[in-house]
């Protein structure tokens, strides 16, 4: 398969150097709810703790040998997982978001096997929401977290367009 999934666990030095300048870019950290820089000490912490953490993994997606982004599954239960993600900033090329969603949603359903897929994302992320929307997530409720509005939106298993 010319999509490869690196569990945060087994990174690299490299790449776990790699994804904190990602993580840090303005054109990513903006879009995250812990929108502050965040130390290379905070970072390798926060790594160790996922070898511990059964309810949450993170990946390093590769796509025809090109490290092309993140993506995550946080609160993961037999019923549902809310799902993050964020493109490689220094690759200029559209196509990123489709990749790492077609990801997700078959690691999701296909692998955790749960029913539903659920997303968080501040209401200004017009990008992230077309993207979830043309994958066929719906709205369902808006709430306030730091004075900012959030959408919340799922997709169902049986609701996926693929
Ligand atoms: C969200 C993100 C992953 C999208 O990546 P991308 O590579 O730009 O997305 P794609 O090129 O695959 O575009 C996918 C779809 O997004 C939407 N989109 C892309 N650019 C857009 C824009 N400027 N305005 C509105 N919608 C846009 C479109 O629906 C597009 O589909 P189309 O090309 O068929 O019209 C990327 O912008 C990112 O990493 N953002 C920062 C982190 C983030 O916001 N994460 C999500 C919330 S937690």
């Amino acid at each position: 398969m010319s999509t490869h999934l690196c569990d945060f666990t087994t990174l690299s030095d490299t790449q776990k150097a790699m994804i904190l300048t990602w993580r840090n870019h303005e054109k990513v950290r903006a879009f995250m709810y812990h929108a502050q820089m965040i130390s290379r000490e905070e970072h390798l912490r926060f790594i160790e703790s996922l070898k511990t953490s059964h309810d949450k993994r993170y990946f390093l997606v590769q796509h025809k040998g090109v490290d092309i982004g993140v993506i995550d599954f946080t609160h993961i239960t037999p019923q549902h997982a809310t799902i993050g993600l964020y493109a490689n900033p220094n690759l200029h090329r559209t196509g990123l978001g489709k990749e790492l969603m077609n990801t997700i949603i078959t690691y999701g359903f296909e692998t955790l096997h749960v029913k539903k897929l659920c997303a968080e994302l501040f209401a200004f992320n017009t990008k992230a929401k077309a993207l979830y929307e043309a994958f066929g997530f719906c709205e369902t409720v808006h709430k306030t977290i730091n004075k900012q509005e959030i959408i919340c939106m799922e997709l169902e298993n049986e609701h996926r367009s693929f």
